[in-house]
């Protein structure tokens, strides 16, 4: 009902889709985990996400800057440990292995990626589970397939609260997301999947086992785009008013290559904008996770 709205408000107007800019999302999400941590902070807990960081690529100590300034601001401990790019895997596990045994260490996270040299997936599974605030190591994953509580994969997640914020109905509709990759598609397609009021969807997946999968994305009431191919959505693969989310991107340098054509915003009934859709609410589920993670360790 929703889209058909969102296509009136739209293609009478200007012709073009609504935004669903992450930004106010994020907000809401923050204002809940400052919340939290009010609460754990009245009974003497200090909430702390630590951070680990291998090598010195520019970007990735960006992310670790933008992660810790928000810890502060939400009143979390971020310590960081910053390893050299040198660093062997047994280093990164040790590293990893000091945090999982702090008791005053409620969330884990270790940047990606990691020099070529080394194992992001095998450090993963090395990270306590119930600290990895990421949500993607392989017991995470198994508590989302199986419904159980436990850190969610930030991405999906934070797609699934970007809909639920901006109003778009998702249950009972179509949803087609183009990528079955471990942190977006498929867990995305499991969460979306699942009984509750901001999920519950007809999800299908698509990716290049399926040439035809134009066929899919065009009877899709929302498309999400997740393969991480520049311009791989045009606006010939999307249902006019349909809803289109933009999750997957690749960086030429800084210069962000998003997997949906602008030009969709023309035939959509809402999208993400170009930049600051997905993104930020990415970043906000990552503290929902940490705040989680402590209340759940300090019962
Ligand atoms: N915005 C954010 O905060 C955020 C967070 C996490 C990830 N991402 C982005 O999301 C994207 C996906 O991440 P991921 O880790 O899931 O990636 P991935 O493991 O590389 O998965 C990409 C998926 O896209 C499919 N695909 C690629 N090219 C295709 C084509 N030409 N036609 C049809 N399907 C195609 C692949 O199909 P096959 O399985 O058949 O190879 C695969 O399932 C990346 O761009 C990543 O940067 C964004």
């Amino acid at each position: 009902m929703t889209t058909t709205r969102e296509s009136a408000e739209t293609h009478t107007t200007s012709g073009a889709a609504r935004l669903l800019p992450g930004a106010p999302v994020a907000d809401a999400i923050f204002a809940e985990v400052a919340a939290a941590v009010a609460r754990l902070r009245d009974r003497g807990i200090t909430p702390s996400l630590a951070t680990i960081l291998v090598g010195d690529d520019d970007a990735s100590a960006g992310y670790i800057g933008i992660k810790q300034r928000q810890a502060a601001a939400l009143g979390f401990a971020s310590p960081h440990v910053h390893l050299p790019a040198t660093v062997t895997q047994a280093d990164l596990h040790r590293a990893i292995a000091r945090f999982n045994t702090d008791p005053a260490v409620h969330g884990l996270l270790v940047q990606y990626p990691v020099p070529g040299h080394l194992d992001y997936d095998a450090a993963l599974q090395t990270i306590d589970p119930d600290k990895d605030v990421d949500g993607m190591h392989p017991l995470n994953m198994g508590r989302l397939a199986v419904g159980l509580p436990g850190p969610l994969p930030c991405t999906p997640a934070g797609i699934e609260a970007l809909l639920a914020h901006h109003e778009i109905p998702v249950a009972g509709r179509e949803v087609v997301i183009l990528g079955r990759g471990a942190t977006l598609g498929r867990p995305l397609a499991m969460l979306l999947a699942q009984k509750r009021p901001t999920a519950n969807a007809a999800v299908t997946v698509v990716h290049t086992g399926v040439p035809d999968w134009a066929r899919y994305t065009r009877r899709a009431d929302i498309l999400v785009a997740a393969a991480g191919v520049p311009g791989i959505v045009q606006p010939e693969h999307v249902k006019p008013g349909a809803v289109v989310i933009g999750a997957g991107v690749r960086y030429a340098g800084r210069r962000l290559l998003p997997d949906v054509d602008e030009a969709c915003a023309e035939v959509a009934g809402a999208i993400t904008p170009r930049v600051g859709g997905v993104g930020p609410t990415t970043v906000a589920m990552l503290f929902r996770n940490a705040v989680r993670a402590t209340e759940r360790a300090t019962r």
